[in-house]
Parts: C-alpha cells; structure tokens; sequence
C-alpha cells in the first residue's frame, strides 16, 4: 500500500510537470510614443505558442489624457467595428466597449513613462488567421496599428 501510494504520488508529479512543460509562453514587446506612432507594424508569434505575454511601453512624455496608448487586438474584419465602439465608449473606459467579445485581447491605457503587460492564450486564436493590433485611443488607430501574425 505503501509503495502504490508513492508511485501515485510520482504518477501525479510527473503529470503536473509535463502539463507546465507543454506551456510555451511567447513573449512580445511594442512601443508607443508621442508623435502616435508604435514601433512595429508587424507581430509575429510561433505556431506552438500557447501563451502571449505582451509588454507595452510609451516612449514620450506626454500623459495619458493627451497622447493615451493602449494595444488591442482583434480580427482584421473586426477592427474598424471595434474602434468605433471604443470612441463610442468614450475615455472613461478607455475607448474601449466594455465586454466586446470580438476584442480578443487588451491592454490598459498608459501615459508616457509607462509600461503595461498582458498575457492571453492562443487557444483564442487560430494558426494563419487575419488578426490586426491597435492604439484605440481617440483618433490613433489609423496611425497605430499593425498585423498580428500567429503561426
Ligand atoms: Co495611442
């Protein structure tokens, strides 16, 4: 009894393990500054990422009130919809719709001198889709955004 009581115990470490193991978390960084601009057009992540911890940085000075950037990500198709119910949603939510589930992720807004992370599964995506990131602070998406690229 003792002995199948040990070996459950290492049956169920080594599960627990190989469960963590299969976890890749990929890590992405974008930086916002205060000429409205991000410094990549273009985010790629790997086919076998299961996770994406993205790191946003705004490079200015200015606050978030007057050059306010956040990073959001849906699908391409979705996009334009989606900035149009931010600006509907106005600055206290963060020109975002709250509870729209066609953003599949979403920072906070920063101000310059900030920085903000994220971390959201793939599992919400699908490899080769048509994804599009952008600022959806009032006006910034047309400058701020980019392509999201998984797998
Ligand atoms: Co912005």
């Amino acid at each position: 009894m003792r002995t199948l009581l040990a070996s459950l115990a290492v049956a169920c470490i080594a599960m627990g393990g190989s469960a963590f193991a299969a976890d890749k978390v990929c890590k992405l960084e974008i930086t916002g500054t205060d000429v409205m601009q991000f410094d990549k057009k273009e985010l790629k992540i790997a086919g076998d990422c299961t996770q994406v911890a993205l790191t946003l940085k705004h490079a200015g000075k200015l606050n978030a009130q007057v050059m306010g950037h956040n990073w959001v990500l849906t699908q391409t198709s979705d996009a334009d919809a989606v900035i149009k119910a931010g600006l509907a949603a106005g600055v206290k939510s963060g020109y975002l719709p709250v509870g729209d589930k066609r953003v599949i992720a979403s920072t906070k807004t920063i101000g310059g001198g900030q920085s903000t992370s994220i971390t959201f599964p793939t599992s919400k995506l699908k490899k080769g889709g048509d994804y599009k990131f952008f600022c959806s602070f009032a006006g910034h998406a047309a400058l701020m955004s980019g392509k999201f690229i998984f797998g």
